[in-house]
Parts: structure tokens; C-alpha cells; sequence
């Protein structure tokens, strides 16, 4: 299963076992996971905040009541794949039994929808009172998964059931609760994103209005399903992903020098990028006055896409065609004519008449591939599209 990228928050409860938590943690990284720490208040006895801001790289919150702008439970609820209690008190596991919701921790579980892996440990008398049994069948009932104490010798020097389990068994849990596809494992994806720009001046340039989030979602889709992700993003705002490769470039050339430094390695390329066809034959030094504008001479782009595709091996190649036409007026021609001459395996005619589109997260066009198929995509997710251009990229991989 593929770990990269995921979200799991682990939360800490004060039990003696905490400090095995700090094995989890690593363990959880080592598989990909970027794990957000919350320690309680009482946890904190045992392993400090410092020893979880160094190990997460992360900044630890225990407080509900700082930064409340952000309404830290909710944020980091939402975006939360899975949440760990770990090792898991009696007194967490009564609390999210009856919904109570007292501080980060306990707030964050009720807002958020992730599955959730207690992992119980505690002196055995605990385990097996009758409280605690029945809070563990109501939490299994709601479809919390427990990973049950191991037996054997307890902090207390006796022996019996409530031990901490190893990582490595906390861990295949998770795997088993999350699973998801992983397809694309072991496979490297080279995308590319957002808009080149040249240069005119120091002031201005020519550019376009892609704002890179097709691209970004297609490098998202692409981790999640476990690929090694190489993005390379042109002047785009949109947040960093964490676990893939991001390559800033402005320029075209720039952006061809990334492309083919890394297409050679790659499985699939798919270039989302709306590249500016043209350049400035020289960048001048100093401002262009007014008058010297219309003077500027343009020269021609090297057409990157035809370029890779002309030296490909094994590679997938998927394109994008952005077209004012509609594809019933011969926006689809045009599409189809771009995907044979630049020798792709497949071409999204993306209908981006009126500035439809851009900046947006929805899109609408056909997906058509070199054997001749048309998949009309209607009011899609950007998400959406990535996957099921994934899904064909992997198809003709074979
Ligand atoms: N593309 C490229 N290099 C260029 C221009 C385009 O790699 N210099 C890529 C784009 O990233 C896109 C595909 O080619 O995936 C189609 O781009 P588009 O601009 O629609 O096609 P052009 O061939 O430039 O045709 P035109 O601008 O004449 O419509």
C-alpha cells in the first residue's frame, strides 16, 4: 500500500508507553506518512513538546485555545487521512466513548470523519474493568479500530495483558484500515504545471493565465496512488504538496531544461503547463519605453512536448489542447490534429472558451486518446479529471 503523502494525526495520551510513540512516529515517516503530533496536556509528563516538534518537524499544538483563528480541531480534522490514539489511556478511550470533547485532542476526533486506530495500553486491572470493556465494545461498534494490548511484562513489574505493541504492528493497521490503491507504485510521474513567461524587460513579460491547479492535481492524484512525483511548476500560487519533487521554473527553456533532464526516468509524462509559444528575441537590460514596444521582435518557443514525445521509449505521453472553439465547431479536430503531430498517447481538449477554466476547480472537455476514443468530461473536479487521465496513463502503460 502506498503511504506517501498521507495525513495521520497521532494522538499521545498519557500513558508511560508515550515514549514509544516517539518509535511510532519515526516509523510512520519512515513509510511516508506526514504525521501531526497531539500530545495532552497529561502526556506532556512523559514526552514534551520539544521532542515532538523535533521528531515531526512540525509545530505541536496541545491547546485548543491558540491560534483559535484557525480553528486548529477543524483544520487539522479536515485534513486528516487517518488518527492514531496511541498509546491510548483509559481515560481517552471513556472520553470518546461518550463524545467528550475537552481539549485539542478530544475535539479534533469529533470533527473529524478519518478512521480512527486506538492503540490501548495500560495496567491490566484497567484493561479488564468492566468500564473500560464496555467502552472499548461501544468505540468498536462506532467502527474504531482497536489494536489490542499484547501480554506480558507491565510497568508496574507485573505481567500480563495492556503492553504496548511494537510499531511494526501498529503500523500494518493502519495499512489494513487505509487501504487504498495503490497503482502507481513504483512508478515516476513527471508533470508539468502552471504558465511560462518571457521576459521583455525587467518589467514585463509574456505570460498566460493558467494558474496551475490542474497540474498540482495531477501531482496529488499521482502520490496518493503511490508514484514518485516530479512536478515542474511555472509561476503558479498554488501550496507546496508535500512528498513529491517541485522544480520552480519561469521561462519555457527553463522549463524544457526540467522536463528533459528528467523524462528519460520517467513512466508518464503529462504536461499541463500552457507554455508561451513565443519569446523575445533579446531580454532587453533597461525598460522599453512606450514607443519601442511595437518594435519588439518574437521569435518561436521549441515545442516541448513534441520534442519529448519525439524521443520516447516506454513513456506515456498525455497532452493538453486549450481551445477557444467548441468542441462540436472544431475545437475537437483541432485536438485530435495537435495529439497525432506532437506523437501523443492521449490529449485533453480542454474547452476553455471566455476564460472558462482557469483558476477554476472544475473543468469540462474530452479526453481523447491515439486509438481513437472521446470520453466527454462534464463539470468535473480538476481532481477528478487527474485520476481518470491517471487511470488512462497506466491503461497504455500496460
Ligand atoms: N506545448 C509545449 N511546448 C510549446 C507549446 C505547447 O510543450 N511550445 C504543449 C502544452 O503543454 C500542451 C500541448 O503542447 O500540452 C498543446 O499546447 P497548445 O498551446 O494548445 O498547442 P500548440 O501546439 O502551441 O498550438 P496552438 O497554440 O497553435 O493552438
Amino acid at each position: 500500500m502506498n503511504s506517501r503523502g498521507r495525513e495521520i494525526v497521532l494522538g499521545v495520551t498519557g500513558g508511560i508507553s508515550a515514549y514509544k510513540s516517539c518509535d511510532l512516529l519515526r516509523r510512520l515517516q519512515d513509510h511516508g506518512f506526514l504525521v501531526t503530533v497531539i500530545p495532552t496536556r497529561a502526556s506532556l509528563n512523559f514526552v514534551g513538546v520539544a521532542t515532538w516538534e523535533a521528531l515531526s518537524g512540525r509545530e505541536i499544538a496541545t491547546d485548543l485555545w491558540n491560534n483559535v483563528h484557525q480553528v486548529p480541531h477543524v483544520s487539522i480534522a479536515k485534513k486528516a487521512d487517518a488518527i492514531i490514539i496511541a498509546p491510548a489511556t483509559a481515560d481517552i478511550l471513556a472520553k470518546m466513548a461518550h463524545g467528550i470533547a475537552d481539549d485539542l485532542l478530544t475535539n479534533t476526533l469529533l470533527a473529524s470523519t478519518a478512521p480512527v486506530i486506538v492503540v490501548p495500553a495500560m495496567h491490566t486491572e484497567m484493561w479488564l474493568n468492566p468500564a473500560t470493556v464496555s467502552n472499548i465494545e461501544t468505540l468498536r461498534s462506532r467502527g474504531v479500530v482497536i489494536i489490542e494490548p499484547e501480554t506480558g511484562k507491565l510497568t508496574s513489574g507485573d505481567v500480563g495483558v495492556g503492553r504496548y505493541p511494537e510499531s511494526a504492528t501498529i503500523i500494518s493497521g493502519l495499512l489494513e484500515t487505509l487501504a487504498v490503491n495503490s497503482d502507481l507504485l513504483g512508478k515516476h510521474v513527471l508533470i508539468s504545471a502552471g504558465g511560462t513567461r518571457e521576459a521583455i524587460d525587467p518589467v514585463r513579460y509574456i505570460g498566460n493565465h493558467s494558474s496551475g491547479k490542474q497540474g498540482y492535481a495531477l501531482a496529488h492524484a499521482a502520490v496518493l496512488r503511490g508514484a514518485r512525483v516530479t512536478l515542474v511548476s511555472a509561476n503558479s500560487q498554488e501550496p507546496n504538496i508535500e512528498g513529491i519533487e517541485i522544480i520552480r521554473v519561469l521561462s519555457t527553456s527553463q522549463m524544457q531544461e526540467a522536463l528533459e533532464a528528467n523524462f528519460d526516468e520517467a513512466d508518464i509524462l503529462i504536461m499541463a503547463a500552457a507554455v508561451a509559444d513565443v519569446r523575445p528575441s533579446k531580454i532587453s537590460a533597461g525598460k522599453i519605453s512606450k514607443s519601442d514596444l511595437l518594435k519588439i521582435e518574437l521569435i518561436p518557443n521549441p515545442d516541448i512536448l513534441k520534442a519529448l514525445s519525439s524521443r520516447k521509449k516506454d513513456q506515456v505521453v498525455v497532452g493538453f489542447a486549450a481551445q477557444t472553439e467548441e468542441a462540436a465547431n472544431g475545437g475537437l479536430d483541432i485536438a485530435v490534429k495537435k495529439l497525432r503531430e506532437k506523437g501523443l498517447d492521449a490529449i485533453y481538449f480542454n474547452d476553455v472558451s471566455g476564460g472558462a477554466i482557469f483558476g477554476e476547480d472544475e473543468t469540462s472537455g474530452v479526453l481523447i486518446t491515439s486509438d481513437g476514443a472521446e470520453v466527454p468530461i462534464s463539470k468535473v473536479s480538476k481532481v477528478t479529471l487527474a485520476n481518470k487521465i491517471l487511470d488512462l496513463a497506466l491503461n497504455k502503460l500496460g
